[in-house]
Formats: structure tokens, sequence, C-alpha cells
């Protein structure tokens, strides 16, 4: 079975690609690498011991779809094509639309042509908005995002549940991801942010190898026992490992399905900060500054549906996500450049 993997260059796809190889899946990738770089790729080729099919373009082309389409018997695709960073969409709304929603549309509309009905998409927990209802099971009303990244997620599900009444063929998974950190254990491949880091951990990694001089914590009164934002983080592996359960899944059941991918568990930033210096034995200087705009307090998975329905559930805790995460930036300070 060919999986298309789109933005199969970035971080989360890297780390799929290893999953869906281990699993006995072919894929090919296609990146615009707008947010990625190639070496990744050869850096999962080093890992699998595998040749990674690369085609750098874009989504958005839907002749360069339609030549993919023919050039590979692909079955079904994973989504992971877009543009992440929630600030940068607040600045540049209409670049995240098209991105993320017009992108989606070209390439959905392309797998109709080609005969292709199995679609994995990576949504995200924002989708959810300020949940009602902690944990935040798949039965809870989408919020309103905060965002147009959010937003953008939000449309791009709409139009999955569209498709599948209109037309019978299709067979989607929705995933909704909460916090996605650390590596994988070779420490080769991992997240590698262009310039600050908005995210927590990555802000932290950068703190304990002397790039940055502090983190900030944004908030320190909320309402929760340190009185800092509790939040699902899922180590990247488990979360590659998702994908693989849900094509699987996809195979035997048509129509659309929705899982969120975390572990259940809540963290606070605290909780995060000294984890990591217990794994690291690095001291990571921070500040209590003010909440971050549209941050919420509290969010975590009930991730029982994906247990039930994919046997699928996070293996990996905190403190091995704080240690790949860290074995990645110290053997990696430059992310994937040699600067
Ligand atoms: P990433 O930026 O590392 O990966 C996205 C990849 O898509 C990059 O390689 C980028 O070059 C590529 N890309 C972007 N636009 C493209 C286009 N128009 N055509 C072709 N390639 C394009 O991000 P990630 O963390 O790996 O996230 C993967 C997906 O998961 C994204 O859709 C993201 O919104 C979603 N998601 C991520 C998180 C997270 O915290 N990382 C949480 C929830 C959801
Ligand atoms: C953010 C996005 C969300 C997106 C997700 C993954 C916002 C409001 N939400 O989620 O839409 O899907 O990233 O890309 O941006 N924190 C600090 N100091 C920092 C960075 C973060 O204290 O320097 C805190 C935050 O306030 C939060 C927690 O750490 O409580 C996690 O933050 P982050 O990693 O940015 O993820 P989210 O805010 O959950």
């Amino acid at each position: 079975m060919t999986i298309l993997v789109t933005g199969g260059a970035g971080y989360i796809g890297s780390h799929a690609l290893i999953e869906l190889a281990s699993a006995g899946f072919d894929f090919v990738v296609l990146d615009n690498l707008c947010n990625a770089s190639s070496e990744a790729l050869q850096r999962v080729e080093a890992i699998t011991n595998k040749c990674v099919p690369f085609v750098l373009g874009d989504i958005r082309d839907a002749g360069l779809l339609k030549q993919l389409f023919a050039d590979y018997a692909i079955n079904a695709v994973v989504h992971f094509a877009g543009l992440k960073a929630v600030t940068e969409s607040v600045a540049e709304p209409l670049r995240y639309y098209d991105n993320n929603v017009h992108g989606s549309q070209v390439l959905l509309q392309a797998m109709v042509e080609a005969g292709v009905f199995n679609l994995v998409f990576s949504s995200s927990a924002t989708v959810y908005g300020d949940p009602v209802e902690m944990p935040v099971s798949e039965a809870c009303s989408v919020g309103r995002p905060t965002n147009p990244y959010g937003r953008s997620k939000l449309m791009v599900e709409d139009i999955l549940r569209d498709l599948v009444v209109a037309d019978r063929r299709w067979r989607i998974a929705i995933l909704r991801y909460f916090n996605p950190v650390g590596a994988h254990e070779s420490a080769t491949i991992g997240e590698d942010p262009n310039g600050i880091p908005s995210n927590l951990l990555p802000f932290i990694t950068q703190v304990a190898v002397g790039k940055l001089p502090q983190l900030s914590v944004f908030g320190s009164d909320y309402p929760t026992n340190d009185g800092t934002g509790v939040r699902d983080y899922i180590h990247v592996v488990d979360l590659a490992q998702g994908h693989v359960a849900a094509l699987c899944y996809l195979q035997e059941n048509a129509g659309v399905h929705t899982w969120n991918l975390g572990t259940g568990q809540g963290y606070s930033v605290l909780d995060v900060v000294h984890a990591f210096e217990l794994v690291s034995g690095a001291k990571i200087p921070y500040r209590l500054a003010p909440r971050r705009a549209g941050d919420i307090a509290v969010c975590y998975a009930n991730p029982d549906k994906a247990f039930v329905e994919l046997g699928w559930s996070a293996q990996l805790g905190l403190e091995r996500m704080m240690h790949d995460a860290w074995r990645w930036q110290k053997n990696n300070p430059n992310g994937y450049s040699n600067k």
C-alpha cells in the first residue's frame, strides 16, 4: 500500500515516515520545504535504511498533484502539510487560509479525480476552543478557536464531514493532536522551529543549550495546582504510531472518524520545567510573566475512543519526552542547519 505523505519532511511527518515504514507501508513525500529541510528525509532514510521518494512541491499545485497520482499507485493520503504558527496566523490570516484551507481543497479535488478516497488529516485540540469539559472527548462540541490557524483546522474538518455526506466512498480519519513533543530515539530527527520558538518545549531546550537566556512562564494565576497552564504533552513517536493505527482502521471502516491523540495526563508548565531539569541536569532560569493572549488554563484529552477503536494509546511518559527532546537539541543545537 502506497501513501502520499504531504508535509512529510516536517516535525511530525518525518517521525510518521519511520512508523509507516516499520509497519510495511510504502510512501512518497510531497513537501514544499517552507518549514522543513530535506536533510530530515535523508536522516529518515538512514534510520529506516529505506529510500524516501520525495517530490518538492506545493499541495496547492493541482497540475503537480495530478502528475503525482499518475506516477505513483497511491492508495491513501496522510495530510500533514500546513502552516502552524498561531501568532503568524493572526498577522497573516489570508496566507493561512490559502495554505491550509485552499491547499486542502486542491488536494481533496486531486484525490477525487484520482479515485483515492482514504485520508488521514492532522487536526488539533485547538478546534475545541476553550473546552467546556475536562478531559476533553471527541463528543465535546468544537468551540470557537481563538485564532486563524485554529479556524483553518476547523474549516478543513467541516469540509471533510461534508465530503462524507456527499460521497460514501470516503474513508477519513481526523486526528486531533494535543501537544506533540520529544524526538526519535536516534536523536537525529526532531523539532526545528524557525527563529525564536513559540512552543514551550523547544523554548526550554534552547534555554538549556544557552541559545536563549530564560523562559517566560506565561501566566501563574490560572486555577491549576501551581497557577501555570496545564497541557497534554504527547511523545511524537506515540503520535506517529497513531497514524498507522488510523490507516489500518480505515481499511475496514468507511465514513469519517475523529480521534483525540493525547495521553490523558495534564502537566503544568512548571511540571515540565522540573521534569526537564531532572532529566537533563540543566538549570532552566525562568520568570513568571503575564498570561499569553489566547491561552486557556487547562487542556488535556480523554483518549479512550482511540484506545477502544484503534487499539492505540500513548506509551511514553513525560520523562522520556524530556529525555528525547534534550538529546535531539544537544546533538543538533542548530537543528538541521550547519550554521
Ligand atoms: P511542520 O511545520 O514541521 O510540518 C509541516 C510541513 O508541511 C513542513 O514540512 C512544511 O514545509 C510543509 N508544508 C507547509 N505548507 C505546505 C504546502 N502548501 N505544500 C507542501 N508542503 C507544505 O509542522 P508539524 O508540527 O509537523 O505539524 C504537522 C501538521 O500537524 C500540521 O498540519 C499542523 O498544523 C498539525 N498540528 C501540529 C501540532 C504541533 O504542535 N506540532 C499540533 C496540532 C496539529
Ligand atoms: C499552541 C497553540 C495551538 C497549537 C499548539 C501546537 C496558542 C494559543 N495555541 O498550543 O493552537 O495547536 O501550540 O503548535 O498559541 N508557555 C510558556 N512559555 C513559553 C511557551 C509556552 O509558559 O515560552 C506555556 C503556554 O502558556 C502553555 C504551555 O506552555 O500553557 C504550552 O504552550 P505551547 O507549547 O505554545 O502550546 P499551546 O499553547 O497548548
